[in-house]
């Protein structure tokens, strides 16, 4: 094996396996996983359509899967009508989850005896109250209906849930805005998706600082043609908000205007109805606007929920993920709410006020199921354990993790020091693009050895395979390209996979094989002799930084919005604690000098023009970037010096000069 079979600089323990006598129930070997999975793809529309019966629908579907109007958008349950409102909410107020808290919110300050100063839990019947309300100011106030579009740009806080669910109650389409994201790039999404009204709040709070919202929101909505209505939650209460008469309003005083009896019934929305738009990087500066439909995209959340979490009535379930990225969207919202369980949710950072902060609100609130991330995993880890150790986690059964690769020593510590080796720890690999999880351990339904930082076998189902450029499978150890080569629930929908532009959908996810039709991924993975898939990074231009996905041309355009910058190449370099971190290199415009004054600057830039989580970990100058012939930048070239690895072909290099600028430059920062 090569170092391509590495993370973070640890080799990968094809070999190591590990079982878990207290989940014996659930234990399968291999060769019966692997029969069973081969019929489950067989047969995988007879297994969805097995799982669609199990929630409630408001119309039968026709057909199972039929194709759209555009190639690669398939229609699944055509036919069928549905309502995630309905789902997530009236079914269990019905019965008895009526008085079960749905949700547990806590605001990230804690007073002076440690104990946090806000807390919020919402029953499944005043959650449903709440969301009734506000589907009907939506409707009755600002004219909202199915098929219109809005824009969500909010903190953590539970009103996010109460609006989601809301648009989803009335098939109002809706975007949510990562609440770190900059004015340009909210308005870049608003106007990609033309939403008609904005939901944003005057601010929140990050490690005890306020952070103004609505000042963000508003220079945005200077840059956007279609919103003219905004309604904005009341989180800091500042007192100068700069409140617009007569299209800026207070979500709280809106809800104590709507009447207590409020009731709209959940719009029967078509299972191809575009539930949410969730834009995302992808290759070019332009984000892609990801279409989520409402029946496939719910019934593929249903299996997973119970699949990989194993989710059951008595379980309080946590994932620390933001609402603004499809984790927070399937797996914070709603994942959880549709199976009946309790979530919660935390406002702030992991480690604030103090290191232990996430291991307290397990230990407060008995989380069950824990969702969390490799970074997250590596900054606690850095901790120590002791912040881990002083608090109860034997409510704890069962914990995952997101977003990017897992090193193994970080497996080994979810699983030997948080989960006190007694609960299974997964890697569920699966993208914004898949809706929900496609490679896992499925502690729920039948689970194989765990292997440190694997992401496990395909879920029953999902044709997921590793192939070589030529779409054959490549061989056991070896690496490829990730691809899914069926058509799952869940997948981008109706009616053009990404919104405005069916042609772009199909020519980056599925051009690649030609006639084969695979989904490709756009990460590199190994398969080992077992089968166990592992996903090792991104195989594009897009950079994966403390597993947030971050493009490159997005980051290198922002950086020459700068009026000092002329070019910028864009690359990452390994990170012990982020997965990986951008570097950027510059070449300045004439009359501007190439000082730490400058570097830093753009550094800035970037934090307050696109979003602090792209901020470049170094900034270097240069005189000209290496490019080839026809004038494209050799980002290859230019990562390789950076990892101090062979330049390999360098037959389309135009200067080769340039490639000691990079290294000079870069060694001049490095080398100290
Ligand atoms: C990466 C996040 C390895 C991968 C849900 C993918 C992972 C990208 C894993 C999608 C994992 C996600 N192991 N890599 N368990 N989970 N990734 O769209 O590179 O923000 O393509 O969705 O994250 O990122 P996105």
């Amino acid at each position: 094996m090569t170092g391509e079979t590495e993370i973070l600089g640890e080799s990968l323990p094809f070999e190591e396996r590990i079982e878990l006598p207290n989940w014996a129930h659930r234990k399968v070997g291999l060769k019966s996983y692997v029969e069973f999975h081969s019929a489950s793809v067989a047969d995988s529309a007879g297994q969805w359509e097995r799982l669609a019966k199990e929630l409630d629908w408001q119309r039968p579907w026709d057909e199972v899967l039929t194709p759209g109007d555009h190639p690669h958008v398939a229609k699944w349950f055509a036919g069928g009508a549905l309502n995630l409102s309905q789902l997530a909410l009236d079914r269990h107020v019905k019965g008895p989850r009526k008085n079960k808290v749905a949700l547990i919110w806590e605001g990230e300050a804690l007073g002076k005896d440690g104990a946090p100063v806000e807390v919020r839990k919402l029953t499944y019947y005043d959650l449903w109250r709440e969301v009734n309300k506000f589907a009907f100011l939506l409707r009755s106030n600002f004219g909202m209906k199915k098929g219109d579009r809005m824009a969500v740009y909010l903190p953590m806080v539970p009103e996010a849930v109460v609006v989601l669910l809301a648009a989803a109650r009335l098939g109002v389409t809706f975007t949510v805005v990562f609440s770190g994201f900059s004015a340009e790039a909210l308005a870049s999404r608003i106007n990609d998706l033309g939403a008609k009204l904005l939901v944003t709040a005057d601010g929140l709070f990050r490690r005890g600082k306020q952070v103004n919202l609505k000042d963000i929101a508003d220079k945005s909505l200077q840059l956007t043609r279609t919103v003219n209505q905004v309604v904005v939650v009341r989180r800091l209460d500042t007192g100068d908000t700069g409140m617009k008469p007569g299209r800026d309003y207070w979500f709280d005083d809106l809800m104590r205007g709507a009447p207590a009896s409020a009731r709209v019934e959940p719009e029967p929305l078509e299972s191809e109805h575009p539930l949410y738009v969730l834009y995302t990087s992808g290759t070019t500066g332009k984000p892609k606007g990801i279409i989520h439909d409402t029946g496939g995209y719910a019934v593929l959340l249903h299996a997973t929920m119970n699949w990989v979490f194993d989710i059951r009535d008595e379980d309080v379930y946590w994932c620390p993920a933001d609402i603004g990225w499809v984790t927070g969207h399937s797996y914070v919202v709603f994942g959880p709410l549709i199976e009946g369980t309790t979530t919660v949710i935390y406002e702030g950072t992991l480690d604030h006020p103090q290191p232990d902060r996430w291991w307290q609100v397990i230990e407060r609130y008995g989380v069950s199921v824990f969702y969390t991330t490799p970074t997250a995993t590596r900054m606690q880890m850095r901790f120590g354990e002791d912040f881990v150790k002083k608090h109860d986690r034997s409510s704890l059964r069962l914990i995952h993790s997101v977003g990017e690769p897992i090193n193994p020593s970080a497996w080994r510590w979810l699983f030997e020091v948080v989960g006190e080796k007694r609960c299974p720890v997964g890697s569920t690999w699966w993208m914004t693009e898949t809706g929900g999880i496609m490679i896992s351990h499925l502690p729920g339904l039948k689970l194989l050895p765990m292997k440190p930082g694997t992401n496990g076998l395909p879920i029953p189902g999902v044709d997921a395979d590793v192939v070589d450029d030529d779409g054959e499978p490549v061989g056991r150890g070896q690496k490829g390209l990730l691809v899914i080569k069926n058509s799952w629930p869940g997948m981008p929908g109706a009616p053009t996979g990404m919104w405005g532009d069916p042609e772009r959908y199909a020519k980056q996810y599925f051009e690649r094989f030609g006639a084969k039709n695979y989904f490709l991924c756009g990460d590199y993975a190994v398969k080992d002799n077992d089968g166990y898939i592992w996903v090792a990074g991104r195989a594009d231009e897009v950079l994966k930084v403390a597993g947030h996905r971050i493009g490159t041309f997005e980051l290198e355009s922002s950086i020459v919005s700068h009026k000092a910058a002329s070019e910028a190449a864009v690359v990452a370099i390994p990170d012990p604690i982020k997965g990986e971190v951008p570097i950027a290199f510059v070449v300045l415009k004439q009359g501007f000098s190439p000082d730490e004054e400058l570097r830093k600057e753009i550094r800035l830039w970037v934090r307050s023009n696109f979003s602090p989580i792209a901020e470049p970990s170094q900034v270097y100058f240069v005189n000209k970037l290496p490019k080839t012939r026809s004038g494209k930048i050799m980002r290859r070239l230019v990562k390789a010096v950076a990892e101090g690895k062979p330049l390999g072909d360098i037959a389309t290099l135009e200067d080769e000069a340039s490639v000691d600028e990079v290294k000079q430059a870069y060694e001049s920062l490095t080398v100290s």
